[in-house]
């Protein structure tokens, strides 16, 4: 079995490249800025990366004709920035949208006709899709929410191809970051989460591989968010 998973650079691409690796896939991953990453996970892990700029349809375009045949498609790669948006300047909110639904949109539009019939595409969307954590990242939220619209609607689309179509939204990950003592959003996340702590990268890619194994199930968005949204 063959995945490809955007973003292998970031902590949750590298929990769920680490994960396909274990459950016996061969692993083809993307860094954008982060090459020394990028070589360090590929010597230790056995992981083939390749540079990608998700909004750069050629660069998509080539990439994907360099890949074989694939069982799995994760859209992982996604940033966030925080600022009212009375202050987000027209780069940022731009910056920000543009990888976080065009990027999804474009690695799809690659990626569906190199997919096997019975695969699956699993897009990493956001607990902030459906609620506001931290009242600074409406640009943010709202890409996630197209994450979830665009997950529901590929999935109608491409039920007559075999392919499934599901997402997953994570809470708060744990990152070294986030283990720093003063972060606002850390403390505003633990407080209302039912199971009071942020959650590890690696339950994230946990859920990536149960919706890629059931076969049942397409067009959903599971939330991994330690019970926030219900908190
Ligand atoms: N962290 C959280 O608490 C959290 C919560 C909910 C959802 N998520 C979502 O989970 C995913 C991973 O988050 P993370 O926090 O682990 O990410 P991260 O550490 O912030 O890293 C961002 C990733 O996106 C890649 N990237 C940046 N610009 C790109 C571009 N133009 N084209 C392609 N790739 C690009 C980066 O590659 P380089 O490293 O090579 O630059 C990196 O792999 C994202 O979709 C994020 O929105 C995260």
């Amino acid at each position: 079995m063959k995945a490809f998973v955007t973003g292998g650079t970031s902590n949750l691409g590298q929990a769920i490249c680490i994960d396909l690796k274990k459950n016996g896939f061969e692993v083809f991953a993307t860094f954008a800025n982060n090459e020394v990453r990028a070589q360090e996970i590929s010597a230790k892990y056995g992981i083939t990366f390749y540079h990608l700029d998700v909004c750069d349809e050629s660069e998509v375009k080539k990439v994907f004709s360099l890949l074989p045949p694939l069982d799995l498609l994760v859209n992982n790669s996604g940033v966030c920035s925080s600022n009212k948006q009375v202050n987000l300047t027209l780069n940022e909110f731009n910056s920000v949208v543009k990888i976080n639904t065009t990027g999804v949109f474009l690695c799809c539009k690659y990626a569906i006709p190199k997919i096997v019939k019975g695969g699956s595409i699993i897009n990493i969307s956001s607990i902030n899709a459906s609620v506001s954590l931290c009242k600074r990242t409406a640009h943010f939220d709202a890409s996630k929410g197209f994450v979830t619209a665009y997950t529901r609607s590929l999935a109608a689309e491409l039920g007559e191809n075999r392919i499934r179509v599901n997402a997953v939204a994570p809470g708060l990950l744990k990152t070294p970051y986030t283990e720093e003592k003063e972060d606002p959003v850390k403390e505003v996340f633990v407080k209302r989460a039912i199971i009071k702590r942020t959650v590890e990268p690696e339950e994230i890619a946990d859920a990536v591989m149960f919706l890629n194994n059931n076969h049942a199930i397409t067009g959903q968005i599971i939330n991994v968010d330690c019970g926030y949204l219900v908190g």
